[in-house]
């Protein structure tokens, strides 16, 4: 991957949600932790566009967020912190194809795409399935499924364990970890991140650590106090 912040900082009114920063990520799996109202969905949404900067800019493989913000939603996928608000169709199968129908892609290759994303993350025997009936685990691989299926290369992941038992934690964990696309994944959940390439720890609007995941996570307890 290739994403820049140049000068960017985001006001939401007269709150700083994140403070004027500079950053270039190219690593493949990058991790972003930090307290809660920190700015890490605020960053994490700048990537793919659905938070334009305040001032200065941000580039995804050489797309601007703004300028080309159509590109950089194909370029860029994002699994939302509440996985459930994503999903538009009403049966499983039929939220997988959306994204695929939205592209005007021959019906042949949308049943092909969608089938491999059903098997890809083991979730066949939900195609039939209403997606407001399925439980936490089943609709945060439904929602992965639904964004993969469009081919982005970047995967940009906000907490994606959250809610989940220790099974589906560590199935979902797995899922990410074998996925081939670069991702950003922002969590609280350590274990998630602690082998990632960078980390990186947001505080109050700030990028206060960024680099070794073992060197970030214990200034993580540093600031939280414990
Ligand atoms: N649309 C918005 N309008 C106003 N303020 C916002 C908006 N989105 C975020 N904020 C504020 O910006 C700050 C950063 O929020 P953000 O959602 O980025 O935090 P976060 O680190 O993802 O927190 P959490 O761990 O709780 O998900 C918070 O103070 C939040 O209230
Ligand atoms: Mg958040």
């Amino acid at each position: 991957m290739d994403i820049r912040f140049t000068d960017c900082a985001v006001r939401f009114g007269e709150r700083v949600a994140l403070h004027p920063l500079n950053l270039a990520l190219s690593e493949k799996r990058v991790g972003i932790i930090g307290l809660n109202g920190s700015g890490k969905t605020t960053f994490a949404r700048l990537i793919n566009g659905l938070v334009k900067p305040s001032s200065g800019r941000v580039t995804v493989n050489g797309l601007n967020t703004v300028e080309d913000d159509r590109a950089v939603l194909s370029e860029a996928g994002f699994i939302f912190q509440n996985p459930q608000h994503q999903l538009i169709m009403p049966i499983v199968a039929e939220d997988i194809a959306f994204g695929l129908k939205n592209r005007g892609l021959p019906r042949e290759e949308i049943d092909r795409r969608m089938q491999g994303a059903l098997s890809r993350f083991g979730i066949e025997h939900l195609a039939r399935r209403r997606v407001h009936e399925l439980s936490g685990g089943e609709t945060q691989l439904v929602a992965m499924a639904s964004v993969v299926v469009t081919d982005p290369k970047i995967l940009i992941l906000d907490e994606p364990t959250n809610q989940l038992d220790l099974r589906n934690r560590r199935r979902v964990a797995e899922t990410i970890e074998g996925l081939p696309e670069d991702t950003v994944v922002i969590t609280h959940d350590l274990a998630l991140v602690e082998n990632v390439d960078r980390l990186l720890l947001f505080h109050e609007g700030r990028l206060a650590a960024d680099g070794d995941p073992h060197e970030t996570i214990r200034r993580y307890h540093e600031i939280a106090g414990c």
